[in-house]
Order: structure tokens, then sequence, then C-alpha cells
């Protein structure tokens, strides 16, 4: 019998069944355009309005606050590009952090093209920033500062509210990129002290192409998409109705059942933790033992490479990655694994297993019986047994 088996949950997660049932009814019977003034337009209209409510009321936020977007790379964008071309005239200084996620650091990386000072702050071994050192870097002309909330390779979780509660003393705008997190762990954005988030639907049992920035009302932010001025003239583009009703029926369930679903997971992960460092000689884990993603199992191992693993992995039936989805298609190792501190060889020789809703205690005792095997062929054929 061939297994299939799925943990990679980081990378996206199947649409959950009563997320589809939701949505289909505005595929084609309520399929109006939202900026309609007719029947259609307007039933189209009061369900973004809804989904709005549903997807603010999961962190906490004025429905007013939350602007669909297509992606979380495009409010990521938006976040960045957003505050720093509103607010040019106060500064040019933006902070983030050395393991944000590409669509992070390759905007920071075009703003600096642009004439801003990016500064990018170092984490320690276990992928954590000391909140002590977000202090120390803000200078008069500091405009924003962006961390991640959850690492989508590690899974380590930051101390977000208290980064938020200096840039709030600072006069500062906060981001933080909350994709891995929403809908696994509890958001609240006035707690974490934060003016922007960005979240996305399709890694938490919604349909690809919805997500969220949300904005604190009050936060001067420039578009970047011009055009017919919806989402409060933020985000101009025709609302994409059917994927926001999904993404918004994805947080009600999210709503309910996070905190059974946090404790089911971290049974699991950690079991998966332990047996992977008591079965396999030379393994390791990335990232925070506690602070991280209830779902997040990372491990390096000495003397093998992360695509055989992956390989091996695969013909058993299992679906795993070496390091961020966005990033596998890269040789070079990933640039959050070097930041905690693993040699190039080192990061090379890693494995991300991502767990969700459907995992079940069999696929995790299947994968510890198959995983050794691997790593001790594959140490055998490269004759580093
Ligand atoms: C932390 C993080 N930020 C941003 C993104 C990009 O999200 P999207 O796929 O919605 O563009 C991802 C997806 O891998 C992610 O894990």
């Amino acid at each position: 019998m061939t297994k299939k088996i799925y943990l990679d949950y980081a990378a996206t997660t199947p649409v959950d069944q009563r997320v589809i049932r939701a949505m289909l009814p505005y595929l084609n019977k309520k399929f109006g355009n939202t900026m309609s003034l007719h029947g259609f337009g307007q039933t189209a209209k009061s369900a973004l309005e809804e989904s709005r409510e549903e997807v603010a009321g999961l962190i906490g936020a004025k429905p007013n606050e939350i602007i669909f977007t297509s992606s979380a790379t495009e409010s990521n964008n938006l976040a960045l590009k957003g505050i720093a071309f509103a607010n040019r005239n106060k500064g040019n200084h933006i902070v983030i952090s050395a393991i944000e996620h590409p669509c992070i650091m390759e905007s920071a990386r075009w703003l600096e093209k642009q004439g801003f000072k990016i500064t990018r702050l170092k984490v320690d071994k276990q992928g954590l920033i000391n909140p002590a050192d977000v202090r120390e870097v803000i200078e008069k002309g500091t405009i924003l500062v962006s961390i991640i909330h959850a690492s989508n390779e590690i899974g380590t979780i930051q101390n977000i509210s208290e980064i938020g509660k200096i840039c709030r003393e600072k006069g500062i705008y906060f981001h933080t990129d909350a994709v891995q997190s929403f809908g696994k762990i509890p958001i609240d954005v006035n707690k974490m002290n934060v003016d922007l988030l960005s979240a996305s639907s399709h890694k938490m049992y919604g349909p690809k192409g919805a997500a969220i920035l949300y904005v604190r009302e009050g936060t001067k932010i420039e578009p970047i998409l011009h055009g017919g001025g919806q989402e409060s003239g933020i985000r101009s583009s025709t609302v994409n109705v059917a994927a926001i009703v999904g993404m918004a029926q994805a947080c009600k369930i999210a709503k309910k059942e996070i905190k059974k679903e946090a404790v089911r997971l971290t049974k699991l992960r950690d079991k998966l933790i332990k047996g992977v460092l008591e079965k396999i000689p030379g393994s390791h884990l990335n990232g925070h033992p506690q602070k991280r993603l209830p779902n997040n199992a990372n491990f390096w191992f000495e003397n093998v490479e992360g695509e055989s693993i992956i390989i091996q992995l695969d013909l058993s039936g299992i679906a795993a990655s070496t390091g961020s989805a966005c990033s596998s298609v890269k040789l070079e190792p990933s640039h959050i694994l070097l930041a905690i501190g693993l040699k190039h060889e080192q990061a090379h020789g890693s494995l991300r297993l991502t767990l969700g809703r459907w995992t079940k205690t069999s696929e995790i005792d299947y994968l510890l019986k198959v995983l050794p095997g691997i790593i001790k062929r594959l140490r055998e054929i490269s004759g580093k047994a």
C-alpha cells in the first residue's frame, strides 16, 4: 500500500471542506462585483463586509482595519513599501530581522536601492531576537520595525508584545508577519502592540488568493496598487469575494478549534522531536525547544543532504521540506539556518516537518519508523556512516 502522508503544512494546507462549502455560492450564483450598485453587487458587498468582521474578530481588530489582498507576499510588500513612502518625511530607517521571509528581505533590499536605510537584526542560536537590540538600533529617523511573529522555517515564536511596546514608546510603526502563527496560536493586535500584521488564507485551510494586511486606524500608509479605490483606497482591484469568504470561514473554524488543536499538535510535535533525537544519531533540533509553533519540527542531520532526505521520504509516501517552500528552489542554504549559526554543510542537512489538522499519531509513528533507516542508508551511500 502506498502511503500519502503530508507533513508540509507550513508550505500550504488543503482547503477544509467546510470552507469549500461556504465559498461555492460565490463562484457562480453570488458572483457580483462589490462595486456594483445592483443586487448582485450588494450581495457580494455584504459577504465582503461580513468576512471582514469575521477575520477582524480572530485577532481583536476592528473590521475597518482589515485590508484584503491577494497574498501575504503582497501584504508584506504593502506594509514595508507603503509605510516607507508615506512616512519618508519623518525618516528613512527601517529595522527588520535576519530571519524574515524572502518577501520581507527582498522588499527591504529594494527599498535600500530607493535610498532607505535597512538594519537587519541578528538572532540567537534558537532564532530569538533580543527586544533590547530593537531598542538599541532605533534612531531618530526610524519609521518602521518589522519582525516575523513565528518563523516559517524553524518555528521560533518571537516576543512580539515586548518589541511592540518598545516601538510604541518610541512612536514607531511596528509590523509583524504572522503568516505561520495566524489561526494556530492566539493573536491579539492590541495585546501584541502591533500597527500592521500580515496573514495568508492558504496557510490556515483557506484557499490561495486571499490574505490580509491589518492596518491600525490612523496609520499613514501609501498604496502600491492604484485604481478604483477598493479596500479604503489602500488596495485597489476587484475584490476576490469567493476566496475572502473562504478565508473568513477558515477564521471562524480556527477561532472555535484553536486551543484544542494547539494542544493536540504540540503533543504530536513533541513526540516527533523526541523520537527523531532518540532514534537518529547525529540529529539536532533547530529553533527554540519550547517557544515554537505547535506544528513545527526542524532538524539538521550530520553528514546527509536535506534534498536526498526529501526524495527518499517522498518515495516512502511522506511529503516534507528542506527549508521554506519559497526557497527550496535555490541551492544556497537557507539564510534563516545560517542566521542561527549553522555552517553551510549543516544547513544543507536540514529537514522541516510541519503538522496540521489531519495529521494522525499513526503518521508520526510511520515517519519515526522509516526516517532512521533513510538517514542511515544515505550516510552509507556517501561513505559517511
Ligand atoms: C512567514 C511567511 N511570510 C510570507 C509568506 C508568503 O505568503 P503567500 O504565499 O501568501 O504569498 C509565507 C509563505 O511561505 C510565509 O511562510
